[in-house]
């Protein structure tokens, strides 16, 4: 059976190599994006992925974008909820316009994901819900107290998703990827950057097709039992 999987911020980074993955899995994906329209237009081009655009963190916009997607498209089976962003700062410099742009995306966004989905799965008896959390709210990082708080957020979502959908066939974990090699990272001053890879016992930046393959698998079918797991993808940077 085709599977219906929704990535959001699904046509770049981690994302994008998550939605290329379910679709090399059998299943008919939808990628959101927020606002990159021509990055959005290349990734449809080339993968044949229908793309969706609106806002994580608005709740009424994700409920509508998800109405038109189920409507356009089918139920959700699988939604996978990585749109993130950083606003790196010491926290004696962060701003509350920084906090609150973090929470509103990375964590309310989850909510606002996976809540007008969640009825539906319920009704259907199965659901793959896999958030994308990072290595960052397992350790905590300098100069991201929004970011960790939302990512250690998200261990705490799945953990209770979990609990509450597995009679219902519906399973809830985490992916927590160390750094990869994304704009995201590659945005971190380059001298950081090599002391963060210096920290890395693999010596590397990891792939976004690391990452997408913990989600493919925790996607399958066959993952039915794997419930309020996070799966750690590091390079043995930190072991959570
Ligand atoms: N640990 C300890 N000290 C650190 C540090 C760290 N990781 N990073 C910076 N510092 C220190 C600097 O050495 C500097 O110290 P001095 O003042 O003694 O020189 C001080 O902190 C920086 O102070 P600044 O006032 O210069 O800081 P700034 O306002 O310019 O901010 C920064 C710089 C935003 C912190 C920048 O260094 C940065 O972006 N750091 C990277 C943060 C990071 O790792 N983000 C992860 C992004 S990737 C991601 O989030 C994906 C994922 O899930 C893994």
């Amino acid at each position: 059976m085709s599977r219906i999987a929704l990535v959001t911020g699904g046509s770049r980074g981690i994302g994008a190599a998550i939605s290329k993955a379910l679709q090399e899995q059998g299943c008919t994906v939808v990628a959101t994006y927020a606002g990159n329209d021509e990055a959005a237009a290349k990734f449809t081009e080339e993968t044949g992925i229908k793309t969706y655009k609106w806002n994580v963190g608005d709740y009424a916009e994700s409920k509508a974008g998800i109405e038109k997607v189920e409507a356009e498209v089918g139920p959700i089976d699988i939604v996978v909820a990585n749109a993130g962003i950083t606003r790196d700062a010491p926290f004696h410099k962060m701003t509350p316009e920084q906090w609150q742009q973090v929470i509103d995306t990375n964590l309310t966004g989850v909510f606002n994901t996976v809540h007008p989905i969640w009825p539906g799965m319920r009704e259907r008896k199965f659901g793959r819900v896999i958030v994308i959390s990072s290595v960052n709210g397992q350790k905590g990082q300098f100069a991201q107290v929004n970011y960790a708080a939302t990512k250690a957020g998200d261990i705490g979502i799945v953990r209770s998703l979990a609990q509450e959908g597995a009679r219902a066939g519906i399973t809830a974990n985490a992916v927590c990827p160390g750094y990869i090699a994304t704009e995201m990272v590659m945005a971190v001053p380059e001298k950081v950057r090599e002391s963060i890879i210096a920290g890395i016992p693999a010596g590397r930046l990891g792939e976004p097709e690391e990452i997408a393959r913990c989600v493919a698998f925790l996607a399958s079918d066959d993952a039915g039992f794997i419930n309020g797991s996070t799966i750690s993808a590091n390079g043995a940077q930190f072991f959570g």
